[in-house]
């Protein structure tokens, strides 16, 4: 029987925290293996927040050998960079074609970004279409991303229905898949925990980086049950345990922050090992590869979609 395919990808645009983790890469890596599986670095999304060309080059790296760490096997799914194939950019500007100013001007996830001070770039304004075209070119089924995508999901779905009202069936509906109580993991300023709000816990932190992390995380004084850690620590524990070790420190924030701390440390050290043994060389490998891979599948894909626009005589 043909596999379902999974896709997601994630920007190369700074350290991994445990929000990617739990909302995005641990739903991939549970059940990738029973799926035909892909997973990408967003480099050309990417390009929306960063113009610092070494650091982008290095955050390219950087994700390949933390997707490697968290145990995904290159042999088992296609791990690829989205630059690699040209056609994402294409069948983008054609979605771009089909979708209105008013429609994407509705995207929480733009209205938010420029809210917090990026700059309102046409490539920022249209950047669900590129997102639509990484799913909808290589007919991913499914797409494990955390709440902030779910949006982006529907907009792939509008595409599709776009482009499939104008010129015959050629996609398929993705559907989005998100883990029930992680969709928003907080950062330790109790706000959605990302990358650009500075308020994350490392995914492959030291020992020490994720310990001053979590003593960071703010704590109102009432109560004995401290919410923004116990948030975060259920991640980490069963419910029973949590609540155990809760009770027994009840009021005492320092060693609960502590505990959770060393839970983290603990769940994260096998993955921080892997990840030092992982080189650029090995990325440099996968990556070759995968492109080639990736880039196969594009091509047949697009050659079906130039016919039927009328772009390939
Ligand atoms: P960031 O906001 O840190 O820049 P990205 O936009 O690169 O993160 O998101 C990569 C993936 O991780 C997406 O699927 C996104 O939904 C998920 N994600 C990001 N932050 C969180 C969070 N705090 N909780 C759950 N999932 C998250
Ligand atoms: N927009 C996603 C994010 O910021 C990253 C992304 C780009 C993505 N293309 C994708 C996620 C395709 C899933 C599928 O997190």
């Amino acid at each position: 029987m043909k596999k379902k395919r999974l896709l997601t990808g994630l920007q190369p645009s700074g350290a991994l925290h445990i929000g990617n983790y739990f909302g995005a890469l641990k739903p991939f890596a549970d059940d990738y293996a029973e799926y035909d599986s892909m997973l990408m670095v967003a480099d050309l999304h990417a390009l929306t927040s960063t113009r610092d060309a070494d650091a982008l080059r290095q955050n390219v790296i950087d994700i390949v050998k933390d997707y490697l760490a968290i145990g995904i096997d290159p042999n088992q799914a296609i791990l690829f960079r989205q630059s690699d194939v040209p056609e994402h950019t294409e069948l983008a500007w054609m979605f771009q074609c089909l979708v209105t100013v008013p429609f994407l001007m509705q995207a929480h996830a733009y209205k938010d970004k420029v809210a917090k001070g990026l700059e309102a770039t046409a490539g920022l304004f249209s950047y669900p279409m590129l997102m639509a075209a990484d799913i909808l070119l290589y007919d991913a089924e499914v797409v494990p991303v955390g709440e902030d995508q779910r949006q982006h999901i529907e907009y792939a779905r509008e595409a599709a229905s776009k482009f499939n009202n104008a010129y015959g069936e050629t996609f398929a509906a993705p559907q989005e898949k998100i883990y029930k109580g992680v969709g928003v993991v907080p950062g330790v300023d109790g706000q959605k925990m990302s990358k650009s709000y500075k308020n994350t816990i490392p995914l492959f932190g030291s020992t020490e980086e994720i310990k001053k992390a979590v003593m960071s995380i703010v704590t109102d004084s009432s109560g004995s049950h401290p919410e923004n850690v116990y948030a975060i620590h259920k991640l980490f524990r069963d419910e029973a345990s949590l609540d155990a070790l809760y009770k027994e420190h009840s009021g005492k924030y320092k060693d609960l922050k502590e505990a959770l701390a060393s839970d983290i440390d603990v769940f994260v050290a096998p993955m921080r090992e892997a990840r030092a043994n992982i080189t650029d060389a090995d990325v440099c490998e996968v990556l070759k590869n995968s492109a080639e891979k990736a880039r196969e599948r594009a091509s047949l894909k697009m050659a079906e979609v130039r016919k039927k626009i009328g772009l390939a005589l």
